[in-house]
């Protein structure tokens, strides 16, 4: 298990850096910069927040304007820096950020259903998607509970 998830790993880091470092312009870049990451993030977040399926996870965070605000902005930091962008992530690491939440498989899942509809929303590109995709899978180890 543990082998897997560091090739899975490798893979989406191989994704990111093939496509990064190749000439071509960053992910970061392509899908239009920290603005388009911000609005990226704002309307994921508003799907997840109607999502009857997992929203009950983020009841205390939605209910408090400046916990919401700084969870975005971990957000796109951390996207921010996953595809190459200028940023700095300061926010927990994903095993501490997620410790003790009992997140399933099917949470996991669900969650990614989510952001996969935002970038189709936004027709962010199959390359970056994909990349975008590969960067965050590698996390299901240290987020999934049960
Ligand atoms: C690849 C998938 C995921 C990523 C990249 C991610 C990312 C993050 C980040 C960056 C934070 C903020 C950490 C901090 O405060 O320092 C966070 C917190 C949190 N995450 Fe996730 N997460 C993922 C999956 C999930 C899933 C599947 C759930 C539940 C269904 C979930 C529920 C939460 C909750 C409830 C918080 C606390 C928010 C708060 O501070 O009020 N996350 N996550």
């Amino acid at each position: 298990m543990r082998k897997h998830i560091t090739v899975m790993a490798l893979m989406g880091l191989m994704a990111l850096t093939s496509y990064a470092g190749s000439n071509s312009p960053t992910v970061y870049k392509s899908v239009g910069g920290k603005k388009a990451i911000t609005a990226v993030v704002d309307e994921f977040v508003g799907r997840v927040a109607a999502d009857n399926r997992i929203n009950g996870f983020f009841k205390d965070t939605a209910s408090d304007p400046a916990r919401l605000a700084k969870f975005k902005k971990n957000l796109v930091d951390q996207i921010c820096q996953a595809t190459g962008g200028p940023c700095k992530y300061t926010g927990k690491d994903m095993k501490t950020a997620h410790a003790g939440m009992g997140i399933s498989s099917n949470d996991f899942s669900a969650l990614v259903e989510d952001l996969v509809a935002t970038l189709d929303k936004f027709h962010v590109k199959d390359q970056d998607k994909n990349a975008l995709l590969g960067a965050l899978g590698p996390m299901k180890g240290d987020i999934v509970e049960k």
